[in-house]
């Protein structure tokens, strides 16, 4: 304990300030403490609770979202640092309840998952590089999974999903470009 702290008071944030934000889709303004991260405010203060928080510095993934249209580890910003721009967590993924995004119906028909923590820092990179190499040869596959942990799966599984997911955005693009 530092000498100035206060036997058994919690720290404080003194400093607050207003954001204005995009979240998929929908614009959000909250008065916030300059030191909340980006990821307590997705979780905590909008309750998108699908952007999980594993390591909280950086190294397993599980936090990523889309900073417009770049993966980003939310517990490695600060809210504040996100003013202004737009955001998708995995909850902006879907078309309606209904309707898989095609990366998450992958996903799903390959069996990618297990416990599921990893799964939305997975998808969110994933999208994020599919956009770059939308025809990934299996090395930059595993290249572009690096940076995202799983405790589960052992990983052929995401990869499957990923070569499946890109088929399915490919096949989707050329339907849009011939209609
Ligand atoms: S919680 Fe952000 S990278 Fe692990
Ligand atoms: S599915 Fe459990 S951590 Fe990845």
């Amino acid at each position: 304990m530092y000498a100035f702290e206060e036997p058994g008071s919690p720290p404080q944030f003194c400093e607050e300030y207003d954001l204005t934000v995009t979240v998929n889709g929908c614009l959000y303004q909250r008065r916030i403490p300059a030191r909340m991260l980006l990821s307590d405010f997705l979780r905590h203060e909008l309750h998108l609770t699908g952007t999980h928080v594993g390591c909280e510095h950086g190294v397993c993934g599980c936090c990523t979202v889309l900073l417009n249209g770049e993966a980003v580890r939310s517990c490695l910003l600060l809210a504040v640092q996100v003013d202004n721009m737009a955001l998708t967590t995995i909850e902006g993924l879907a078309g309606s309840a209904e309707e898989l995004h095609p990366i998450q119906r992958a996903f799903q028909e390959k069996h990618a998952l297990q416990c599921g923590f990893c799964t939305p820092g997975f998808i969110m990179s994933i999208h994020a590089f599919l956009h770059e190499h939308p025809d990934p040869d299996e090395p930059e596959i595993r290249q572009g999974l690096a940076g995202n942990l799983c405790r589960c799966t052992g990983y052929q599984n995401i990869v499957e999903a990923v070569k499946l997911a890109a088929h399915y955005l490919r096949s989707s693009q050329s339907e849009r470009e011939e209609a």
